[in-house]
């Protein structure tokens, strides 16, 4: 996919920028807990001080504030976390600012003319670092691009050229491995992927919907009924798809989760759940096959964990596929969100090939084929008749 790169705008030098950044990063009690996605867009802005951007003004939502000033989602941490890291790579900070979370105002959502008009006051050149938020076709992601010359910033540019090769020119085998709870969430997801990939490998709360389209009892599992048919063709369309032949459960009444104290009885069953006992993770049997298909591939992509992995009595088959991941000789490929967490969590994150930083934007670009915020960048090069590459 061609999108004009910053080499591609107008001389920097002198001039104001908007640069879209997407610094929605995981909090606890106003802590960053993990601050990659403001780490990694200080390239593009070093590059473009460097070049000497007269000044850049970042922009970013944080959380999801419906259209009002919320103090839960007060930028500052953020900030001082951008003022640090720039300092720390040498940058002029004087000449950078972050401006008010986007979405304390509801044009931001609304794709509003007025909010994109107060947001390119002033401002001569637009970078959309933001992949995370690509999928947003919201007013600081489409609208700059609809008037100022505009170019993907190195994160984006970089997330899309990852994502282009895995889906258009994978080395094979070609293995995806997808978890998470829910099968409505990702039919779109699963039905691009097995058109691309040699195996498909199916985890997590979505698991129990194949298993049960396979005639398999489920206990008291997450099951979507409305789903079954639609995992039943995908089972048929001979592809080769791996489900756990084993899972771990709870007993009846047990009760796991944030806040919830840690009871009832564990077992590994399977693959059929007995009734009333609810499957959390994979087995170690299903953990151990798995890791084999991913160790033994040339690219892995691999996106939502096996089981509830925040609890240590559901985390090992989440674990056993993140370390196949790390030391897979594959190029491999995570998606954001639960994924990257559950890896930053085992320690893991920087023994993969490529973490992206948006997990809903990586999936719908598979999906789709295609992004709201990428679309606008690839317009404003044809219309500004930059060297779109
Ligand atoms: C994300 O964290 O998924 C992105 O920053 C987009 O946020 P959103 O899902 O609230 O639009
Ligand atoms: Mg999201």
């Amino acid at each position: 996919m061609r999108l004009p790169q910053l080499e591609d705008l107008p001389d920097p030098a002198g001039r104001r920028l908007l640069v879209r950044t997407d610094f929605n990063v995981p909090m606890a009690d106003g802590v960053i807990t993990d601050d990659l996605r403001i780490r990694l867009p200080i390239e593009t802005l070093t590059w473009l001080l460097d070049r000497g951007a007269a000044h850049l003004t970042v922009c970013t939502h944080l959380g999801r504030p419906k259209g009002h000033p919320d103090p839960r989602y007060d930028l500052a941490p953020v900030r001082a976390r951008l003022q640090e890291l720039l300092a720390a790579a040498g940058a002029d900070t004087g000449r950078v600012t972050l401006a008010e979370n986007l979405r304390f105002d509801p044009g931001e959502e609304a794709d509003d003319p007025a909010f994109v008009a107060r947001l390119v006051e002033g401002q001569e050149l637009y970078v959309d670092d933001a992949f995370g938020a690509a999928h947003r076709a919201h007013a600081s992601i489409v609208g700059p691009p609809r008037t100022l010359p505009s170019a993907a910033g190195r994160v984006l540019a970089r997330e899309v050229a990852v994502l282009d090769r895995l889906l258009h020119d994978p080395k094979r085998p070609f293995v995806a491995v997808l978890g998470g709870s829910k099968v409505s969430d990702k039919l779109g997801v699963l039905r691009a992927l097995i058109e691309k990939v040699d195996t498909l490998v199916v985890g997590g709360g979505m698991c129990f919907t194949f298993l049960a389209a396979q005639g398999h009892r489920t206990g008291a599992s997450l099951l979507e009924p409305d789903q079954v048919g639609a995992c039943a063709e995908l089972l048929a369309s001979g592809r080769r798809i791996l489900l756990p032949g084993d899972l771990t459960v709870l007993s009846p009444g047990g009760t796991f989760g944030p806040g919830c104290p840690a009871t009832g009885e564990v077992r590994q069953v399977g693959p059929d759940v007995p009734d009333g006992w609810m499957g959390l993770d994979i087995g170690p049997g299903s953990a151990a096959d798995f890791a084999d298909v991913i160790e033994e591939t040339a690219t892995v992509f691999w996106n939502g964990p096996m089981g509830v992995f925040e609890d240590p009595r559901f985390s090992a088959g989440t674990r056993a596929v993140a370390e196949a991941v790390a030391a897979s000789p594959a190029f491999t490929v995570v998606g954001g969100g639960d994924s990257a967490s559950a890896l930053a969590a085992f320690g893991l994150a920087d023994r993969v090939d490529h973490l992206s930083t948006g997990g809903g934007a990586s999936l719908e670009l598979i999906e789709k084929g295609d992004l709201p915020g990428l679309a606008a960048l690839r317009e404003a090069a044809a219309r500004t008749g930059s060297a779109a590459r």
